[in-house]
């Protein structure tokens, strides 16, 4: 098993690679009310830590959960409504065509967007590259199959909710997992497990 800073260094070098990040409960509950029916302040911190210069693809009802873009990285928002506009966010018309606007542009060529974010950054030498999908649950069904890798926070928590996934993980192969103990700001104990496509 390995450290979150050995995460941190693997970033380094898996810069193009499409990598779903999802915090779900055994039962497979993701969301509720719009939300995230727990406080995980740790996972929180370890998503921008790893997420940082990277381009986020989220469906537009995660988007509207978050309520902006997030600082730091690109935001591609997949939706259907040809006049969604947000300003700082780009749109897409389906997960395909975001993986491949996210392709061809790097995020890492667009000006940061705030100084604050781009400096939690700085420990990396060169710039990520990553494309990073975020959920909601319509968009990993459609994306996962098609991801380098799954970043799984497991939420040992019981409770309910009203959006759920199941994810297919016979074609990964898991090759880290830790434990995080709940800190004061974390509702719930969790683990964090990394799982790698077996064709890439
Ligand atoms: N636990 C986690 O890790 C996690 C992560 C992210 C989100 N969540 C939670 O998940 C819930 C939201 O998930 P959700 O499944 O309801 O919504 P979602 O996946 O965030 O967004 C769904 C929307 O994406 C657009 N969309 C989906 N497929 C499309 C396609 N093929 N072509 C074009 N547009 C498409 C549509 O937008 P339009 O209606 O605008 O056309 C659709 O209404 C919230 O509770 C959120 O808090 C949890």
């Amino acid at each position: 098993m390995r450290s979150d800073d050995s995460v941190t260094d693997d970033r380094k070098t898996d810069r193009s690679r499409v990598i779903a990040l999802v915090a779900m409960t055994p039962t497979g509950v993701i969301g509720k009310d719009g939300d995230m029916p727990w406080r995980l302040r740790s996972d929180l911190m370890r998503f921008k830590q790893l997420t940082m210069g990277g381009t986020l693809i989220m469906g537009r009802r995660t988007y509207d959960s978050i309520g902006r873009p997030l600082p730091g990285r690109r935001t591609i928002v997949v939706t259907r409504n040809a006049d969604w506009r947000c300003e700082g966010v780009c749109r897409a018309e389906n997960p395909e065509q975001a993986i491949e606007t996210a392709r061809h542009a790097p995020a890492s060529q667009s000006p940061p967007t705030s100084q604050q974010e781009t400096s939690a950054a700085s420990d990396t030498s060169s710039p990520n590259r990553g494309i990073y999908v975020v959920g909601g649950a319509e968009i990993y069904r459609q994306l996962l199959p098609c991801c380098d890798e799954v970043w799984l926070t497991q939420v040992w928590s019981s409770v309910c909710g009203d959006t759920t996934l199941s994810i297919e993980l016979s074609k990964f192969r898991q090759i880290e997992q830790t434990r995080i103990i709940a800190s004061s700001k974390d509702s719930v104990p969790t683990e964090f497990i990394r799982m790698v496509h077996e064709n890439s």
